[in-house]
């Protein structure tokens, strides 16, 4: 397995925009394949409403979502916005209740056997909690060997070490050799996010899918694991999707923003044109709450008011409209009472299922 050279070396930071941005990756066009995608997934799960009644929850209610080779694609909202379970639906823990998961291209419809292997390995999930998906009681180089042994078995006892000294260091644990006779136990929160960076990579996938990796960590050394992600994508040519609360750190780090409301992606788009011209009121709510974009380095300050609102979404009606309209302070009748229709932008890939786009001019009706 050859790869390019990682583009920075270990603990620097990577090339950065004029507004301190991770540089983006370029975009891919209309005709790429995408490596993972959703293509109107519906994920429901049966539970109760607060009077104990049985009803159904529309966990992801229509998710369309493209995952590209060497780009990041933030995942943003707020909690119970369906951002786990779209993780999770692309490890194959849930199974969607209408649509189709495509790899490669291909849907994925063969369930157990040497493609749900081959899948697997290349789609890898990276927790929240460190802590909780080490075994504290092995050595790092014992977590990440065994990965590297089950994988790749023939690659003998010397180049297994190799290897996993190698994999240490992409994940800038360097020297490798100061970790790998340490206990998970005896490293920082940081240090053991990079080891379960470092034991996703030994399988050589395609796709990260990073669940608020960072959420844990100290501030001081979230921007660490951020750079990391960032890096890999150039370096390893990988998929990251992104998942956050904090749109701040996504306009950091991500290429494409997807913006999850009650279980759909209500705006999606490239990075720049999210942050500087979001549509949907939701998006603008999340700028405005954004508590300080000047941590992760970017321009300016929000421009639109936060809208102070904290009811949780309700995801268990089935509702023709938008979920978002009793929060949303620019609603109309039509919002409630009609389908929502996806408008598109015809400068680039912003899209957005908001009745405002219905009167601006660079967008256009797509369903
Ligand atoms: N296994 C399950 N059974 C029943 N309901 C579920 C299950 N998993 C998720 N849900 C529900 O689906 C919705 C979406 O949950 P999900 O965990 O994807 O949200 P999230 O955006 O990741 O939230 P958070 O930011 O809090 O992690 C929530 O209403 C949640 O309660
Ligand atoms: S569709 Fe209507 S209610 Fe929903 S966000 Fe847009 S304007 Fe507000
Ligand atoms: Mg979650």
């Amino acid at each position: 397995m050859t790869r390019p050279e990682p583009r920075v070396s270990a603990g620097t930071v990577p090339a950065q925009d004029a507004d301190g941005r991770l540089a983006l990756a370029p975009d891919h066009g209309e005709d790429a394949v995408p490596v993972l995608e959703a293509r109107d997934v519906h994920v429901h799960f049966s539970g109760t409403d607060s009077a104990g009644r049985p009803v159904t929850i529309r966990a992801l209610d229509g998710v369309d979502l493209k995952l590209f080779p060497g780009q990041i694609s933030a995942l943003v909202g707020e909690s119970g916005s369906g951002k786990t379970t779209i993780a999770r639906l692309f490890a194959l823990i849930h199974k969607p209740t209408h649509g189709e998961i495509m790899h490669d291209g291909k849907p994925i419809r063969v369930r157990g056997g040497r493609a749900e292997r081959a899948y697997y390995r290349k789609v890898q999930l990276i927790y929240q909690d460190p802590f909780a998906s080490l075994n504290g009681l092995k050595k790092v180089r014992t977590i990440v060997s065994r990965v590297v042994k089950i994988h790749f078995p023939r690659l003998g006892r010397v180049k297994n070490r190799e290897r996993t000294a190698e994999l240490l260091e992409k994940a800038n644990m360097t020297p490798s050799a100061r970790y790998l006779d340490r206990y998970p136990t005896d490293l920082s929160g940081g240090q053991r996010q990079r080891i379960a960076i470092a034991r996703a990579l030994a399988v050589d996938p395609d796709v990260l899918l990073a669940d608020e990796p960072t959420s844990m960590l100290d501030a001081s050394i979230r921007l660490d694991v951020l750079n990391l992600l960032g890096d890999l994508r150039e370096s390893e040519n990988i998929a990251v999707l992104y998942i956050t609360h904090d749109i701040a750190s996504a306009r950091y780090l991500s290429d494409q923003i997807h913006v999850m409301y009650g279980g759909k992606i209500i705006e999606s788009g490239p990075t720049e044109s999210i942050i500087s011209a979001p549509l949907h009121p939701y998006t603008k709510l999340l700028l405005g709450a954004a508590p300080d974009p000047a941590r992760f380095k970017g321009s300016g300050t929000p421009t639109h008011e936060p809208i102070t609102d904290s009811r949780p979404v309700d995801n268990s009606s089935d509702i023709p409209g938008c979920r978002f309209a009793d929060r949303c302070p620019v609603a109309m009748p039509k919002c409630t009472s009609e389908a929502l229709p996806l408008f598109r932008s015809t400068q680039d890939a912003h899209t957005v299922q908001c009745w405002q786009a219905e009167n601006a001019a660079e967008y256009e009706r797509q369903s």
